[in-house]
């Protein structure tokens, strides 16, 4: 049986790339350059699937414009929302994601903007890095505690979990908000709370690890920011447009919040420059699954989800289609 025809959009792991020209006819792109979407629908008319990144905007356009030789795209990621999976689903075509296996390397950066904001990882650098530590002092600079104070996580899924579990260990005592409850031993003692208003106040620290869709965008904005206790910290795992920019460097620069700690953003790369004036904001450039074994995994999850499709089974993380 002749192999499918994979369009491969970005360089990914070499151990995935070298399984993706084994068992299919991929073409790669180790170059790594960046395809428009008008390039994608056109490349894809010799293809049979496509393996695509968060990074790649699977818009209606895109989709529709999709030859009818395209049967599938996996995507590099466990966020769907960069694909639209209505426009997909009435093509039938298939769409699959990466979840698991990143939870862990997730979280860890989670736990990582946590503490880096709340202890002035970004000033404390600073001081040493440009030779500013003297005069020693006791009183200054001084950060704010992680251990025993409250966080709430919004979006209680595989990463807030492991969240949860990791905060725990810190005696942290926690809250969180989720569509619909979670068993107990998932949730690590969490409180649950059936609407984000609730939780807000009880929430020395804000995790957003929900998924970015039409109910959560811009749901961190200048109104629920005011119901966070004063002096909170923000820290966002999940996607940059669950927040309102304006209304989080407003409450940033006013005291409001006392630190925020970002790894995904609205527009990423072209982030709102106003946060690199901000001191208070300890920002990664979107390292949530950024650690090799995680990134390998992720692609052989892709792969896999490939092969089940192409094989006539049922892929494991099938979101729609066949
Ligand atoms: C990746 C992510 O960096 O999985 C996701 O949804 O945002 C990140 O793990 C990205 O998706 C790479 O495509």
């Amino acid at each position: 049986m002749a192999k499918a025809r994979i369009l491969v959009t970005r360089h990914l792991p070499e151990e995935v790339e070298s399984r993706l020209v084994r068992d299919f006819a991929a073409e790669l792109n180790v170059a790594d350059r960046i395809l428009s979407s008008a390039e994608i629908a056109e490349r894809a008319k010799a293809f049979d699937g496509l393996l695509v990144t968060s990074m790649d905007r699977c818009r209606k356009e895109l989709i529709d414009a999709l030859p009818a030789s395209i049967r599938m795209i996996a995507t590099f990621s466990v966020g769907t929302d960069h694909i639209d999976i209505p426009a997909a689903r009435a093509k039938g075509i298939a769409v699959a994601n990466t979840p698991d296996v990143l939870t862990d390397a997730t979280a860890d950066i989670a736990l990582l903007l946590m503490l880096g904001a709340a202890r002035g990882a970004v000033w404390g650098d600073r001081m040493v890095r440009e030779n500013r530590w003297l005069p020693p002092s006791i009183t200054f600079p001084l950060g704010h505690d992680v251990s025993g104070r409250r966080l709430g996580i919004y979006g209680m899924g595989r990463i807030g979990q492991a969240v949860a579990k990791r905060a725990a260990a810190f005696g942290m005592s926690l809250h969180y908000h989720n569509r619909k409850p979670v068993a107990a031993d998932l949730s690590h003692g969490a409180m649950y709370h059936g609407t984000l208003d609730s939780m807000l106040p009880h929430c020395d620290f804000l995790s957003i690890n929900c998924a970015s869709t039409a109910e959560t965008r811009d749901s961190i904005n200048e109104r629920t920011i005011s119901m966070l206790p004063g002096g909170a910290i923000v820290v966002n795992t999940a996607r940059g447009d669950i927040i309102n920019d304006e209304a989080l460097i407003s409450a940033l620069k006013s005291g409001k919040l006392a630190a925020a700690g970002l790894d995904v953003f609205k527009n990423e790369p072209n982030i709102d420059p106003r946060y690199r004036e901000l001191d208070n904001v300890f920002m990664l450039p979107h390292l949530g699954s950024a650690t090799k074994n995680t990134r390998i995994a992720m692609g052989m999850r892709a792969v896999d989800n490939l092969e089940a499709f192409f094989r006539g089974e049922r892929p494991r993380d099938l979101l729609t289609g066949a």
